[in-house]
């Protein structure tokens, strides 16, 4: 496959396992935040990553920019494997991959005016003077921010304002990936769709890959060219996004659907009483498929056997034994 057809990012049995302490005389346990994970996010879309809080959406998000070290599996970024590299063999990609986090408050240093937070990552990875100025320019007319924002600190802004300040400072050293973790949650939802054009117009003008975490599924359903349902640290579906809406398949998609509001009425009610019961601990250690104790589907394979992601229709993947053939 050429450089260009091939995948941006690449996960391959992506795993990260956080081993607390479990005191005198007792064994250590692990949370699995992301347990076995595979998928691709290609050059120029936008995937969408939904699940229950605590499913290990951001974990999987910022172990893919190598945030941390993680516990096993593979990570191409642009070709590259990344899962095991240095700081040092990292330094290069770091400018190409970036972050914009959902509470632009605590992300921004408050010490800070918008010029110095949008120059510094600039400063850190050798850019000219000029050229920090320029971009810093251009960045701020496409954050729709004015040149009198400039000298301000982060403190004097709204939380849709702030977060555009994070936009351009994200995007200040010409990422080529980036990670958006519910950059829209904290925001009313009128300032939504504003962040949201912003970073619409440039993905389309920078030509941007994103990958974007959200709880609110009708908005990633609007930005997402494909999405992924999450849930207790593995992917369980994987569908074009109106196919997902469409046509879910994982009775966990159907039942995260089911819980908002659907204008197609067949789909509203399909599988209301599904998530009733308790999430599993991240902690235990299931044979089978994760989602078997609120599953009203559940048959007995599904208690001891782990059910693997299969294509169900074009680009649509599950992994759920009624769907095995
Ligand atoms: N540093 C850590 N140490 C121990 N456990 C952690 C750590 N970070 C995350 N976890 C655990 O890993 C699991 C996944 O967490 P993560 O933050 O990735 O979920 P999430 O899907 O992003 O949730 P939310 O929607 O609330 O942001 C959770 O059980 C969480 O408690
Ligand atoms: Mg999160």
């Amino acid at each position: 496959m050429s450089e260009q057809h091939a995948p941006l990012v690449s996960v391959r049995e992506l795993r990260k396992h956080y081993h607390l302490n479990g005191g005198l005389l007792r064994k250590g346990v692990a949370v699995k935040a992301v347990d076995g994970v595979s998928f691709d996010i290609h050059r120029g879309e936008t995937f969408g990553l939904v699940g229950e809080s605590g499913c290990g959406k951001s974990t999987l998000g910022r172990a893919i920019l190598r945030l941390f070290d993680i516990t096993s599996g593979e990570i191409h970024f642009a070709g590259q494997e990344i899962a095991q590299a240095s700081e040092r063999q990292l330094k290069p990609l770091r400018k190409r991959m970036q972050a914009i986090f959902q509470d632009p408050y605590s992300s921004l240093n408050p010490g800070m005016t918008v010029q110095q937070l949008i120059a510094e990552p600039m400063q850190i990875h050798g850019y000219r003077r000029e050229e920090q100025q320029t971009r810093t320019e251009f960045l701020l007319e496409k954050v729709g921010l004015k040149r009198e924002h400039l000298q301000r600190f982060p403190h004097e802004f709204s939380g849709g304002q702030r977060q555009r300040i994070s936009i351009a400072r994200a995007l200040s050293v010409r990422p080529e990936f980036v990670l958006c973790d519910e950059p829209l949650s904290a925001l009313d939802v009128s300032v939504q769709a504003q962040v949201v054009n912003i970073l619409q117009d440039l993905q389309e003008e920078l030509g941007l890959t994103y990958l974007f975490i959200a709880h609110d599924l009708s908005m990633v359903r609007h930005i997402s060219s494909r999405i992924g349902v999450m849930y207790l640290g593995k992917l369980v579906e994987v569908a074009p996004a109106d196919a997902l809406y469409q046509h879910p398949a994982h009775p966990y998609t159907r039942a995260l659907l089911a819980a908002v509001p659907q204008p197609d009425p067949r789909i509203r009610n399909l599988e209301q009483a599904t998530l009733r019961g308790e999430i599993p601990s991240p902690t235990a250690a299931l044979p089978g498929c994760h989602f078997c104790s609120r599953c009203p589907h559940a048959m007995p394979v599904c208690q001891t056997q782990e059910p693997t992601m299969q294509e169900i229709a074009p680009g649509h993947f599950t992994a759920c034994w009624l769907f095995r053939t």
